[in-house]
């Protein structure tokens, strides 16, 4: 199902793995937004984002046809483009498992497109049909400000930043923001 900009979200599928990795190893590979190893192998990543060990873990894609077609996209079916993904699960374990926890990923050359926003809504309303009563991110890197300018716009507020905490590849030391908000 896709939206007036051609635009949609589902689940993925283990057969989306090629075109989320080209998604994700730019990411990776730039270090400027993740705490995750620059070096990751694919196969470390693949188990980090599908986390299939992980039972509340649900994986999403984002696809562009028509117009909204990136150019350079990665995989995709039936005429349609894998731009972006995201990850919702239980940011903690037992009695923490009421509040979700969410990664996006969107492909450099779709970016600025809504493809984010469209992700990050569809994550809260699924989260919110699963029940989680909270959501939370652990660490935001404080110089990644259009993630940061699109949560505080998703209602997403700053409760704390732990100073210095992410080393960033240009900037040097910056601080990572735990951002919150109720469902
Ligand atoms: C952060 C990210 C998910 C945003 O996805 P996106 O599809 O580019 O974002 P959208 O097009 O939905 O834009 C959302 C908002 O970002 C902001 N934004 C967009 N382009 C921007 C730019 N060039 N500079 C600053 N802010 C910008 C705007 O606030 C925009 O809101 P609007 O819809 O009112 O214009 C994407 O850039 C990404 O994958 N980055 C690398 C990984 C990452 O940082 N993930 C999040 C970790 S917390």
């Amino acid at each position: 199902m896709f939206d007036a900009e051609g635009l949609g979200v589902r689940l993925a599928t283990d057969a989306d793995w090629p075109a989320l990795w080209a998604i994700m190893a730019p990411v990776v590979r730039a270090g400027e937004t993740y705490c995750w190893d620059t070096g990751m192998s694919e196969a470390q990543a693949r188990a980090e984002w599908l986390a299939p060990a992980d039972p509340s873990m649900h994986v999403y894609v984002a696809e562009a046809t028509g117009s909204a077609t990136g150019e350079g996209g990665a995989g995709g079916g039936a005429g349609a483009v894998v731009v972006g993904t995201a990850q919702l699960h239980a940011n903690r374990a037992g009695g923490g498992s009421h509040v979700a926890n969410a990664s996006f990923m969107v492909a450099g050359e779709a970016a600025g497109r809504g493809v984010g926003r469209l992700l990050a809504r569809h994550v809260l309303a699924q989260a919110r049909e699963q029940g989680y009563r909270a959501m939370q991110f652990n660490a935001v890197v404080e110089t990644n400000t259009r993630a940061v300018r699109l949560w505080e716009s998703l209602g997403f507020r700053v409760l704390a930043t732990i100073p210095g905490a992410f080393r960033h590849p240009r900037e040097g030391f910056v601080g990572l923001h735990v951002m919150f908000r109720d469902l």
